[in-house]
């Protein structure tokens, strides 16, 4: 099973941002995480930053909407050039409409779940969907430890992906370090965000190595 590092410049330097994302280009993905001081407490930036980005990265651009209005917005974000758009599903009220609308405007489509959100009334919907986010933090900030509490949830999500034959990506997200890595993977995950183990790093390059050394299972 292939096994992405997605690097989350929510820990980068936001005055820097260009050569932020030339320092991980041997990632898979750049994490792009937005938030709307609703959703969560916290602001980041919206789709005209976010198509700038898409311009200038040298990798894909995964973005996480941490946003009240994904029905409303999370298109725009497909149309700014994102390879996929996640959004929460406490924030929408129709998920299969949006991931449609999503994939029609030529993006992945993947669905966030937070801590207390359980898995198993979108296990019939999987295949409406590239990937699952399955939060291991509650969302908003960097820098929170590992939820293992969440290692379960993996695992009956990658269990249900199996059973129905599907290729759903699992992403996780919040407190991935080389010492929490092997436990999501084993539990199932195969796409990993990391935000301060590679941002806070001074070398963010030998970050998603070690990274990429302590997922393989
Ligand atoms: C948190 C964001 C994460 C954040 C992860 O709400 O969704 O993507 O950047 O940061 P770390 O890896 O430091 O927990
Ligand atoms: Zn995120």
């Amino acid at each position: 099973m292939a096994l992405d590092i997605n690097p989350s410049i929510l820990s980068a330097d936001f005055a820097n941002l260009e050569s932020e994302l030339a320092a991980i280009s041997s990632a898979d993905s750049v994490h792009v995480d937005v938030m709307d001081g609703h959703f969560v407490p916290n602001l980041t930036i919206g789709p005209p930053v976010v198509k700038r980005l898409a311009e200038v990265a040298p990798i894909p651009l995964d973005v996480h909407l941490m946003i009240e209005r994904a029905d409303a917005d999370a298109v725009s974000y497909a149309e700014a050039g994102a390879r996929s758009v996640t959004f929460h599903a406490e924030a929408s009220s129709a998920p299969v409409r949006l991931a449609r609308e999503i994939r029609a405007a030529g993006a992945r489509a993947a669905i966030a779940l937070r801590p207390a959100t359980p898995i198993e009334p979108y296990i019939d919907l999987l295949a409406e969907f590239d990937m699952v986010l399955i939060m291991t933090v509650e969302p908003g900030f960097g820098g929170q430890s590992f939820l293992d509490t969440m290692l379960p949830k993996i695992g009956r999500t990658r269990k249900a992906v199996t059973d129905a034959g599907l290729d759903v990506r699992i992403q996780v997200d919040g407190g991935i370090t080389a010492s929490t890595i092997g436990r999501a993977a084993e539990a199932g995950a195969d796409v990993f965000v990391a935000g301060s183990a590679v941002y806070g790093r001074d070398d963010p390059a030998a970050a998603i190595e070690s990274l990429r050394r302590a997922a393989a299972i």
